[in-house]
């Protein structure tokens, strides 16, 4: 459904991206995983078109992502949570649910959501900025979910946020998953990306330097201590 082709990304004259290349099959959720600013957020940034590709190719479901406006690159099916969630802190839980509504007549109803996140329900009049972080990243996620992506796109979902909340999340992901919906996770927490995903990426100096499969990976100790300098 996803396909990245060495694709390569530049902030100036500064090369970021040195010839990504990763699948997301339909269904699968994938793992992006990497040391601090090796390219991680860059390469989803690209998939967006918030950053753009310099060489390369980005293809979803036939369409090359990299030739399309970005504006016109969630509505070919692709929610994007940015790290640091990226919600609306002075609108409610509401009214950042209701952003973007008006344009998607498929979208979910906020009823059915709210039927998914009773602590958003709850909370739907508090102002989005006192929002505990969880509950954000939550509201982050539900907001995506609302425009029915085919696949979506989360760039460190837990990260700062407390180890209850963190397996909430989890769950909540892993559920989004179950419904056929691909997922593409960015991680530091190394055990949710295990958990969570079939297949992991290990990305290094803006590429892709191994790929393993979930089960592989967790056995490959030197691998993990080697890119992400883990012991797990
Ligand atoms: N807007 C920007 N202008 C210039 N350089 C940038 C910009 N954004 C990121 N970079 C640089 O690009 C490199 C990759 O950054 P990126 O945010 O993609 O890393 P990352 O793997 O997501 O890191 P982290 O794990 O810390 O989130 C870093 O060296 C970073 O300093
Ligand atoms: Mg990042």
């Amino acid at each position: 459904m996803l396909e990245l082709s060495n694709v390569q990304a530049h902030y100036g004259k500064v090369h970021v991206l040195h010839g990504c290349s990763l699948k997301v099959n339909d269904g699968e959720a994938i793992g992006l995983l990497g040391r601090n600013g090796v390219g991680k957020t860059t390469a989803l940034k690209t998939i967006m078109g918030l950053v753009p590709a310099t060489a390369g190719n980005i293809a979803f479901n036939g369409t090359h992502l990299n030739k399309i406006p970005a504006h016109k690159i969630a509505g070919e099916g692709i929610g994007y949570v940015p790290q640091g969630r990226g919600i609306f802190p002075s609108l409610s839980v509401k009214e950042n649910l209701e952003i973007g509504l008006a344009k998607a007549p498929e979208a979910e109803t906020l009823e059915h959501v709210f039927a998914r996140f009773p602590r958003l329900k709850e909370r739907a009049g508090q102002s989005g900025g006192t929002l505990s972080g969880g509950e954000q990243q939550m509201l982050a996620i539900a907001r995506c979910l609302i425009l029915k992506p085919k696949l979506l796109i989360l760039d460190e979902p837990t990260e700062g946020i407390m180890p209850i909340l963190v397996q909430d999340i989890r769950k909540e992901i892993a559920a989004v998953n179950k419904t056929g919906v691909s997922i593409l996770l960015v991680e530091q927490n190394i055990k949710t990306a295990l958990k969570l995903c079939s297949r992991i990426y290990l990305m290094e100096k803006g590429a892709i330097v191994h790929e393993a499969a979930t089960d592989e990976l967790q056995e490959d100790k030197e691998t993990l201590y080697r890119y992400l300098g883990v012991s797990v």
